[in-house]
């Protein structure tokens, strides 16, 4: 305690400074050393915003009515808090300290909320995007080390949105329906596999709960470049959670949750020939994805899905 403070206490002064070390105190007994040191990290960092901006009664309570609203909206097939960790960049900045060193390996970015977890590993060439009109694309990959060796036996799940900017999961039918524009492939013995879909194209977040109202309170547009989500896995190597985004959009440069990297963009070639790569007949001009994965030697955990796979 510094002199001042002691000199308060006896005094019988309040003194907001010593509140916040008497608090940090009240944590001392933690067994859990990490989990002492985040509580006393939050709690500086709480009240030291409350000292900055001299926060005022309304404000404190828009602030617990905003989070009580966040949490209400959440349910088992809609998570509110991620979406506004996602929306504030805390998404991005937790995935970045968390692989700060990726010299040669592909960039990540955020999971987002729309992974639904395992299925079963579906034919290379497969058409993942039956029944959904769009422009067929045919997306050719191949997975990697760092030195370029093949990985063969990867899984890589796979998950977009379609013409109108919904994902399978965001959608009544989900549940009673198989799964569209999502599968799981298992790379070849070159560490090749592909398929075929149709191009995304850019889509708002969900702006019907609290963090809609954030986007509108603060003028930013809800909106995400087009992009196509991976998640690969390898044995020895560390779960890659990442999206490859579509060259040109244009909103690559004001994404809602502030996702993309400039490796993470693709150019999407168009093509106007009868046949796609793997001889499968075109009836209207096509485009070509061609993305390869690096993986980082290590481990890591794959992260849970949000919601379950539709049966
Ligand atoms: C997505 O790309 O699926 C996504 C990511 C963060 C928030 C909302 C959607
Ligand atoms: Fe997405």
């Amino acid at each position: 305690m510094s002199i001042a403070a002691i000199d308060a206490k006896h005094a019988g002064k309040f003194d907001d400074r010593e509140l916040t070390a008497e608090v940090i105190r009240s944590f001392d007994a933690t067994p859990d050393p990490r989990l002492k040191f985040i509580l006393e990290q939050v709690v500086t960092s709480l009240h030291d915003l409350v000292r900055r901006t001299n926060l005022t009664f309304e404000e404190w309570e828009r602030a617990i009515d905003f989070l009580t609203r966040t949490g209400q909206a959440c349910t088992p097939l809609r998570q509110e808090f991620i979406l506004l960790s996602d929306v504030l960049g805390v998404s991005m900045l937790v995935d970045a300290v968390n692989h700060r060193e990726r010299e040669g390996a592909t960039q990540t970015t955020v999971l987002g909320p729309f992974y639904v977890g395992e299925h079963k590993p579906t034919p290379h060439g497969s058409d993942i995007s039956q029944g959904i009109a769009g422009e067929p694309m045919f997306v050719r990959s191949r997975v990697t080390d760092l030195a370029g060796q093949p990985l063969a036996g990867a899984e890589i799940d796979v998950w977009h949105a379609d013409d109108d900017g919904f994902y399978d999961s965001q959608k009544p039918s989900y549940g009673t329906q198989g799964p569209s524009l999502r599968a799981r492939f298992v790379t070849d013995a070159e560490g090749r596999f592909a398929f075929r879909t149709i191009l995304p194209c850019s889509y708002p977040i969900p702006t019907d709960g609290p963090v809609g109202e954030l986007i509108a309170a603060t003028k930013r547009h809800p909106m995400r470049p087009a992009h196509v989500h991976f998640l690969v896995k390898a044995q020895g190597f560390e779960p890659l959670v990442t999206h490859v985004f579509i060259e040109g959009d244009q909103y690559l440069d004001s994404d809602a949750v502030f996702g993309v990297k400039d490796e993470l963009v693709a150019r999407i070639e168009r093509h106007d020939e009868p046949l796609m790569p793997d001889g499968t007949p075109a009836s209207e001009p096509w485009h070509l994805m061609a993305y390869e994965f690096q993986m980082k030697p290590g481990a890591g955990v794959v992260p849970e899905p949000m919601m379950a796979a539709a049966e």
